[in-house]
Protein backbone atom coordinates (compact mmCIF):
# COMPACT_ATOMS: atom_id res chain seq x y z
CA UNK A 1 0.00 0.00 0.00
CA UNK A 2 1.14 3.45 -0.63
CA UNK A 3 0.89 6.38 1.78
CA UNK A 4 -2.76 7.30 0.16
CA UNK A 5 -3.97 4.29 0.08
CA UNK A 6 -3.00 3.17 4.23
CA UNK A 7 -4.37 6.83 4.97
CA UNK A 8 -7.76 5.85 3.36
CA UNK A 9 -7.65 2.37 4.54
CA UNK A 10 -7.10 2.78 7.90
CA UNK A 11 -10.39 1.97 9.90
CA UNK A 12 -11.72 1.83 13.31
CA UNK A 13 -11.88 -1.32 13.88
CA UNK A 14 -14.71 -2.37 17.01
CA UNK A 15 -13.57 -5.23 19.17
CA UNK A 16 -16.13 -7.44 18.29
CA UNK A 17 -14.43 -7.07 14.71
CA UNK A 18 -11.06 -8.10 15.81
CA UNK A 19 -9.62 -11.49 16.19
CA UNK A 20 -8.52 -12.77 19.69
CA UNK A 21 -5.21 -14.21 18.09
CA UNK A 22 -1.77 -13.35 20.20
CA UNK A 23 -0.08 -10.11 18.48
CA UNK A 24 3.36 -10.69 18.63
CA UNK A 25 5.42 -8.55 21.17
CA UNK A 26 7.98 -7.38 17.77
CA UNK A 27 4.59 -6.29 16.03
CA UNK A 28 3.50 -4.22 19.01
CA UNK A 29 6.92 -2.83 19.40
CA UNK A 30 7.44 -1.75 16.30
CA UNK A 31 3.94 -0.01 16.72
CA UNK A 32 5.60 1.93 19.81
CA UNK A 33 8.80 2.79 18.27
CA UNK A 34 6.39 4.54 14.92
CA UNK A 35 4.35 6.56 17.60
CA UNK A 36 7.94 7.82 19.19
CA UNK A 37 8.67 9.61 16.18
CA UNK A 38 5.24 11.71 16.13
CA UNK A 39 5.82 15.48 15.86
CA UNK A 40 5.93 17.36 19.08
CA UNK A 41 6.75 21.21 20.71
CA UNK A 42 10.02 21.40 22.29
CA UNK A 43 10.76 17.93 22.05
CA UNK A 44 8.82 17.48 24.95
CA UNK A 45 7.54 13.89 24.00
CA UNK A 46 4.86 13.94 25.85
CA UNK A 47 3.63 10.47 24.92
CA UNK A 48 3.27 7.64 27.03
CA UNK A 49 1.61 4.02 26.97
CA UNK A 50 1.40 1.13 28.70
CA UNK A 51 0.40 -2.51 26.81
CA UNK A 52 -1.68 -4.77 28.47
CA UNK A 53 -2.05 -8.03 27.04
CA UNK A 54 -3.18 -10.99 28.49
CA UNK A 55 -3.80 -11.83 32.45
CA UNK A 56 -2.87 -8.24 32.85
CA UNK A 57 -5.34 -7.01 30.44
CA UNK A 58 -8.11 -9.49 31.65
CA UNK A 59 -6.83 -8.14 35.37
CA UNK A 60 -7.49 -4.88 34.73
CA UNK A 61 -11.45 -5.18 32.66
CA UNK A 62 -11.70 -6.69 36.18
CA UNK A 63 -10.73 -3.84 37.77
CA UNK A 64 -12.10 -1.07 35.92
CA UNK A 65 -15.16 -2.75 35.94
CA UNK A 66 -15.38 -3.58 39.83
CA UNK A 67 -14.31 -0.06 40.56
CA UNK A 68 -17.16 1.73 38.01
CA UNK A 69 -19.89 -0.59 40.05
CA UNK A 70 -18.43 0.60 43.17
CA UNK A 71 -18.78 4.22 41.82
CA UNK A 72 -22.24 3.83 40.53
CA UNK A 73 -23.45 3.18 43.99
CA UNK A 74 -21.43 6.04 45.67
CA UNK A 75 -23.59 8.06 43.50
CA UNK A 76 -21.44 8.99 40.33
CA UNK A 77 -23.01 8.74 36.92
CA UNK A 78 -21.89 5.88 35.17
CA UNK A 79 -23.60 4.42 32.42
CA UNK A 80 -23.97 0.65 33.45
CA UNK A 81 -24.30 -0.77 30.05
CA UNK A 82 -21.48 1.28 28.44
CA UNK A 83 -19.37 0.06 31.03
CA UNK A 84 -20.10 -3.80 30.46
CA UNK A 85 -19.64 -3.24 26.41
CA UNK A 86 -16.01 -1.50 27.41
CA UNK A 87 -15.09 -5.05 29.67
CA UNK A 88 -16.36 -6.91 27.14
CA UNK A 89 -14.30 -5.14 24.46
CA UNK A 90 -11.11 -5.12 26.33
CA UNK A 91 -11.58 -9.14 26.64
CA UNK A 92 -12.26 -9.54 23.21
CA UNK A 93 -8.94 -8.25 21.54
CA UNK A 94 -5.24 -8.98 22.42
CA UNK A 95 -3.99 -6.13 22.52
CA UNK A 96 -4.80 -3.11 24.81
CA UNK A 97 -2.28 -0.03 24.83
CA UNK A 98 -3.24 2.62 27.72
CA UNK A 99 -2.68 6.43 25.89
CA UNK A 100 -0.90 8.32 28.29
CA UNK A 101 -0.77 12.24 28.61
CA UNK A 102 2.42 13.02 30.65
CA UNK A 103 3.16 17.10 30.61
CA UNK A 104 6.81 18.60 31.63
CA UNK A 105 7.06 19.90 34.95
CA UNK A 106 7.26 23.56 33.24
CA UNK A 107 4.44 23.04 31.18
CA UNK A 108 6.72 24.60 28.58
CA UNK A 109 3.54 23.93 25.59
CA UNK A 110 0.17 24.61 26.17
CA UNK A 111 -2.35 21.09 27.01
CA UNK A 112 -3.69 21.18 23.39
CA UNK A 113 -0.57 21.02 22.04
CA UNK A 114 1.02 18.08 24.04
CA UNK A 115 -2.92 16.44 23.33
CA UNK A 116 -2.10 17.26 19.69
CA UNK A 117 1.37 15.31 19.57
CA UNK A 118 -0.18 11.75 21.90
CA UNK A 119 -2.66 12.09 19.12
CA UNK A 120 -0.12 12.35 16.15
CA UNK A 121 1.85 9.24 17.84
CA UNK A 122 -1.83 7.34 17.99
CA UNK A 123 -1.63 8.14 14.60
CA UNK A 124 1.57 6.63 13.81
CA UNK A 125 0.89 3.40 15.40
CA UNK A 126 -3.04 3.29 13.40
CA UNK A 127 -1.11 3.99 10.30
CA UNK A 128 1.44 1.10 10.65
CA UNK A 129 -1.29 -1.10 12.25
CA UNK A 130 -3.25 -0.21 8.81
CA UNK A 131 0.26 -1.11 6.73
CA UNK A 132 0.78 -4.28 8.38
CA UNK A 133 -2.74 -5.35 7.78
CA UNK A 134 -4.03 -5.06 11.40
CA UNK A 135 -7.11 -3.69 12.99
CA UNK A 136 -6.93 -0.96 15.78
CA UNK A 137 -9.59 1.29 17.45
CA UNK A 138 -9.22 3.84 19.92
CA UNK A 139 -11.77 3.95 22.57
CA UNK A 140 -12.59 7.04 25.14
CA UNK A 141 -14.76 5.88 27.82
CA UNK A 142 -16.75 8.67 29.41
CA UNK A 143 -15.27 7.37 33.07
CA UNK A 144 -11.36 7.81 31.77
CA UNK A 145 -10.55 10.21 34.64
CA UNK A 146 -11.78 7.26 37.23
CA UNK A 147 -8.54 5.32 35.95
CA UNK A 148 -5.87 7.14 37.11
CA UNK A 149 -5.16 4.73 40.51
CA UNK A 150 -5.87 1.65 38.15
CA UNK A 151 -3.63 2.87 35.58
CA UNK A 152 -1.10 3.57 38.49
CA UNK A 153 -0.66 7.30 36.55
CA UNK A 154 1.80 10.11 38.29
CA UNK A 155 0.75 13.36 38.98
CA UNK A 156 1.35 14.74 35.64
CA UNK A 157 -0.43 12.12 33.63
CA UNK A 158 -3.68 11.72 32.25
CA UNK A 159 -5.43 8.95 30.30
CA UNK A 160 -6.32 9.74 26.74
CA UNK A 161 -7.87 6.14 26.38
CA UNK A 162 -7.13 2.69 24.78
CA UNK A 163 -5.63 1.87 21.55
CA UNK A 164 -6.47 -1.58 20.99
CA UNK A 165 -5.04 -3.84 18.19
CA UNK A 166 -6.03 -7.06 16.50
CA UNK A 167 -5.77 -8.77 13.43
CA UNK A 168 -9.01 -7.91 11.62
CA UNK A 169 -11.66 -10.69 11.90
CA UNK A 170 -14.08 -9.00 9.98
CA UNK A 171 -14.47 -6.03 7.92
CA UNK A 172 -16.00 -2.87 9.62
CA UNK A 173 -17.59 -0.18 7.17
CA UNK A 174 -16.38 3.08 6.55
CA UNK A 175 -18.70 5.86 7.23
CA UNK A 176 -16.84 7.50 4.65
CA UNK A 177 -15.52 11.44 5.07
CA UNK A 178 -17.68 14.57 3.23
CA UNK A 179 -15.69 16.02 0.51
CA UNK A 180 -12.73 18.14 1.61
CA UNK A 181 -13.36 21.02 -1.08
CA UNK A 182 -16.36 21.88 1.77
CA UNK A 183 -14.10 22.03 4.25
CA UNK A 184 -10.83 23.96 2.66
CA UNK A 185 -10.90 28.04 1.54
CA UNK A 186 -8.31 28.96 -1.26
CA UNK A 187 -6.61 32.02 -0.94
CA UNK A 188 -4.91 32.83 -4.20
C1 LIG B 1 -9.74 10.88 19.83
C2 LIG B 1 -10.63 9.83 19.30
C3 LIG B 1 -11.42 9.09 20.17
C4 LIG B 1 -12.29 8.10 19.72
N1 LIG B 1 -13.05 7.41 20.62
C5 LIG B 1 -13.93 6.49 20.18
C6 LIG B 1 -14.77 5.78 21.09
O1 LIG B 1 -14.66 5.95 22.31
N2 LIG B 1 -15.66 4.92 20.59
C7 LIG B 1 -15.78 4.72 19.24
O2 LIG B 1 -16.66 3.96 18.82
N3 LIG B 1 -14.96 5.32 18.35
C8 LIG B 1 -14.03 6.21 18.79
N4 LIG B 1 -13.20 6.83 17.90
C9 LIG B 1 -13.17 6.39 16.49
C10 LIG B 1 -14.17 7.09 15.62
O3 LIG B 1 -15.47 6.70 15.95
C11 LIG B 1 -13.86 6.73 14.17
O4 LIG B 1 -12.59 7.17 13.84
C12 LIG B 1 -14.90 7.33 13.23
O5 LIG B 1 -16.10 6.62 13.35
C13 LIG B 1 -14.47 7.27 11.80
O6 LIG B 1 -14.26 5.94 11.38
P1 LIG B 1 -12.93 5.55 10.64
O7 LIG B 1 -11.82 5.95 11.57
O8 LIG B 1 -13.00 4.07 10.43
O9 LIG B 1 -12.88 6.31 9.35
C14 LIG B 1 -12.35 7.82 18.34
C15 LIG B 1 -11.52 8.54 17.45
C16 LIG B 1 -10.69 9.52 17.92
C17 LIG B 1 -9.83 10.29 16.96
Amino acid sequence: MNIDEIIKNRRATPPRFLAKKEISKDTIQQLLDNANWAPNHKSTEPWRFKVYTGDAKNKLADEIYSLLIKKKKAGEQINLSKADKFKAGIELVPVAIAIILERDIAERVSEWEEIAAVSMAVQNMWLTATAINLGAFWATPQFLPFLNEILELKPRQKSLGFLYIGEIAMDYPSPGRGDIVYKVEWKE
